[in-house]
């Protein structure tokens, strides 16, 4: 029950869904847990707080780099430091490229992949102050796989892994571990974004027969935020109920 104690950690995307979830086990686990998101953060922290962990709830818009050295800055005021990051916030948009418009491909950008650029590029220079720290990003198996409806979605995926991969290499030798976790399809609220048979035909491609649950994604992320992984980094991570495997 102790993994993260001692330890403070900033989720992104913690209103809703997986990031909802990783602020719960994170909370259970001993972190003073920072839950931010554009809405639904104030929500969590309070589930948190009652479930008898620390946790703040911190407006967050991770598109825009103010934004988050304000939650950066209220994390190591709140609890003198920062020692994990969960970059789980992100959108999702099911559409064919010739229909795809410019601006939803900025947009999906800005969240999904400039995002977390802003995250790791705030969190770092306390990582390296500290001596250590752990950076999960969440990617899909849309940076792995082609999966049909799904162009912008999958390129913003992508580049999370890529850049997650760099960040890690020039980083290793300071103690800290950046991965990626590339979930399969999960129960959230983000599925509601797609078609009906869109969510149906990637169940049915999941060997395991069943969508994933957003405790399977939180307990990896948790391993990843352990000092158990100390010596994993660079790596991305697949939870899918073996639908890549294929
Ligand atoms: N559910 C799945 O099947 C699935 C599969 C692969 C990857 N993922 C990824 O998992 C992550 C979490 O998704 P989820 O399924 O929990 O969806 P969700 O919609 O339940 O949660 C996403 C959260 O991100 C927040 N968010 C959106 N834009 C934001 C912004 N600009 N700044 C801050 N927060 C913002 C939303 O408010 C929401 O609370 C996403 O990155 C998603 O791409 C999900």
């Amino acid at each position: 029950m102790n993994r993260l104690s001692g330890k403070t950690a900033l989720i992104t995307g913690a209103g809703s869904g997986i990031g909802r979830v990783i602020a719960h086990t994170f909370g259970k686990e001993g972190a003073a847990v920072v839950c931010a998101d554009i809405k639904g953060f104030e929500e969590t922290a309070k589930e948190v707080r009652d479930a008898g962990g620390k946790a703040i709830g911190v407006e967050l818009d991770v598109s825009k780099l103010d934004s988050w050295k304000k939650a950066v800055d209220l994390a190591v005021k709140e609890f003198g430091g920062i020692h994990a990051l969960a970059n789980v916030a992100g959108i999702s948009e099911a559409v064919d490229i010739i229909d795809l418009e410019e601006k939803d491909f900025d947009k999906m950008m800005n969240v999904n992949l400039k995002g977390v650029f802003f995250g790791m590029k705030t969190v770092l220079p306390h990582f390296v102050e500290n001596g250590s720290g752990k950076i999960v990003n969440i990617a899909s198996l849309a940076a792995h796989v082609g999966l049909t409806g799904l162009p912008s979605y999958s390129a913003s995926k992508g580049g999370v892994v890529s850049m997650s991969r760099q960040v890690a290499m020039q980083y290793a030798g300071r103690n800290i571990q950046v991965n990626a976790v590339s979930p399969g399809i999960i129960e959230t609220p983000i599925l509601a974004n797609n078609p009906p048979e869109v969510t149906k035909q990637f169940t049915d491609a999941t060997p395991a027969n069943r969508l994933g649950r957003p405790d399977e994604i939180a307990s990896m992320v948790l391993f990843l935020c352990s000092d158990e992984s100390d010596f994993i980094t660079g790596q991305a991570m697949i939870v899918d109920g073996g639908w890549g495997s294929q």
